[in-house]
């Protein structure tokens, strides 16, 4: 199969941390820019279709034992979706319970000059 490229925007379209839907190659993407990295992930939620660009990138709790303090970490790495609160990693889609079961598809993403560019297969 094919692969194509498509521009969705200008850097400065994407405002750091904050997810944005985009229509590329007739597929709904959420959005995310970290620093100069972008992630794209397909905009709908496994678990009942919510719109992930409705959704908050944040961290998590991280893992520890029964007793132990809860620390929280992951900073920027992981969204939240706006309906039930599943969070998915930005960079493999994986949700963060039961991530062998549950995953967004990831698309490849570069900037070149300054334009972001998708990867659509
Ligand atoms: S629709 Fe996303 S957690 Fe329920």
């Amino acid at each position: 199969m094919a692969l194509k490229t498509v521009d969705i925007g200008s850097i400065s379209d994407f405002e750091p941390g904050r997810p944005r839907r985009v229509i590329a190659g007739g597929r709904a993407l959420m959005v995310v820019r970290r620093g100069l990295r972008f992630f794209a992930l397909r905009d709908i939620c496994p678990h009942q279709g919510a719109p992930l660009s409705a959704g908050k990138v944040d961290g998590t709790a991280l893992p520890c034992r029964p007793g132990e303090e809860i620390s929280f970490g992951r900073l920027g790495e992981v969204l939240t979706c706006p309906w039930h609160g599943w969070q998915f990693e930005l960079a493999t889609g994986r949700a963060l319970i039961e991530p062998e079961r549950y995953r967004v598809r990831v698309y490849p993403v570069r900037v070149a000059g300054s334009r972001v560019i998708v990867q659509m297969d």
